[in-house]
């Protein structure tokens, strides 16, 4: 499904130094297999993310998706394989503001032909039934809890089928039985579809429901096997993460955002360009 060759991405800061990002990372992802990724905050683990779910390029190295060279896709074609096979769950839910629960998850059928596009209201009613908000779908997103957010970002990370879900600390912003609640729901939504998921995580009970867990340092990625990693590494997990942990003297950074993105496609916003949903479920950290 994916694989990652010696994939590197290098960054001009604005003092013209370049920040070595990623330094040659391999990795393939399998159809319908769970894969995880933990390292500290700032080694790079959302701009792998990015680079997986065609938000960004690589520097250097070859990403096949499907056998077929990502760097051969025109932009036209690359943003349609986004929005059909990625599926994206992030932090802080990237809801839309303003905007109930079922537009949120009808948002990305915008985007959709034929079938898929005429019965999106169905579709999008149908998932948010799956994730338990059957109930809620004129409810705005802001008013319900950080637990119910992600399950509408869930529902709305899979209501085209995505081959791959991708997910970007999907239990950074929830109490660790809301977080259980929504990786249950994760694992079990995307086993049922059949796509492959991969999670980026700090927390190591998270990590621990992948098939294969990595860790992302020094640019690289290193096999992690979770039952001798022991102290040593859970030591070196950062308690507080997240866009504050950031270095602000590299906000905002050069322009992360690829030049073929098309403007305001809902299913695969930029993380940390979107303004963070907040809310007052009492759920975040
Ligand atoms: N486009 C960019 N320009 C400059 N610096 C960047 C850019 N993207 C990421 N960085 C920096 O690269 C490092 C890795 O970022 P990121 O992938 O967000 O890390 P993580 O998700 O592991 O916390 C951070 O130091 C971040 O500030
Ligand atoms: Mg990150």
């Amino acid at each position: 499904m994916i694989d990652l060759r010696a994939i590197t991405r290098t960054v001009r800061l604005p003092d013209d130094r370049m920040l070595h990002i990623l330094r040659g990372v391999d990795l393939t992802v399998a159809t319908g297999e769970h894969v995880a990724v933990v390292g500290r905050s700032g080694t790079g683990k959302s701009t792998l993310l990015n680079l997986l779910g065609l938000l960004d390029a690589p520097t250097d190295g070859e990403y096949l998706l499907e056998g077929v060279p990502v760097s051969r896709l025109s932009n036209r074609a690359r943003t349609l394989r986004r929005g059909a096979d990625f599926g994206f769950v992030f932090q802080q839910f990237n809801l839309l503001p303003g905007r109930t629960v079922l537009e949120n998850v009808v948002a990305p059928l915008m985007y959709a032909k034929g079938r898929e596009f005429w019965r999106r209201r169905t579709l999008a009613a149908q998932m948010l039934d799956r994730v338990g908000l059957g109930d809620r779908l004129d409810a705005m997103p802001e008013r319900l809890s950080g637990g119910e957010q992600q399950r509408i970002a869930i529902a709305r990370a899979l209501v085209r089928g995505p081959r791959v879900i991708l997910a970007d600390e999907p239990t950074g912003a929830l109490d660790v039985q809301t977080g259980q609640v929504v990786m249950d729901l994760l694992d079990s939504v995307a086993a049922e579809t059949g796509a492959a998921l991969v999670t980026i995580t700090h927390d190591l009970s998270v990590a621990a429901r992948a098939q294969r867990v990595y860790r992302l340092a020094d640019g690289v990625l290193v096999p992690l096997d979770l039952g001798t990693a022991g102290a040593e590494w859970v030591g070196d997990v950062p308690t507080a993460v997240g866009a504050a942990a950031r270095p602000r003297e590299l906000a905002p950074p050069v322009p992360r955002e690829p030049a073929h993105r098309e403007p305001a496609e809902p299913a695969a916003p930029a993380p940390d360009q979107q303004p963070a949903a907040r809310h007052d479920g009492g759920e975040r950290r």
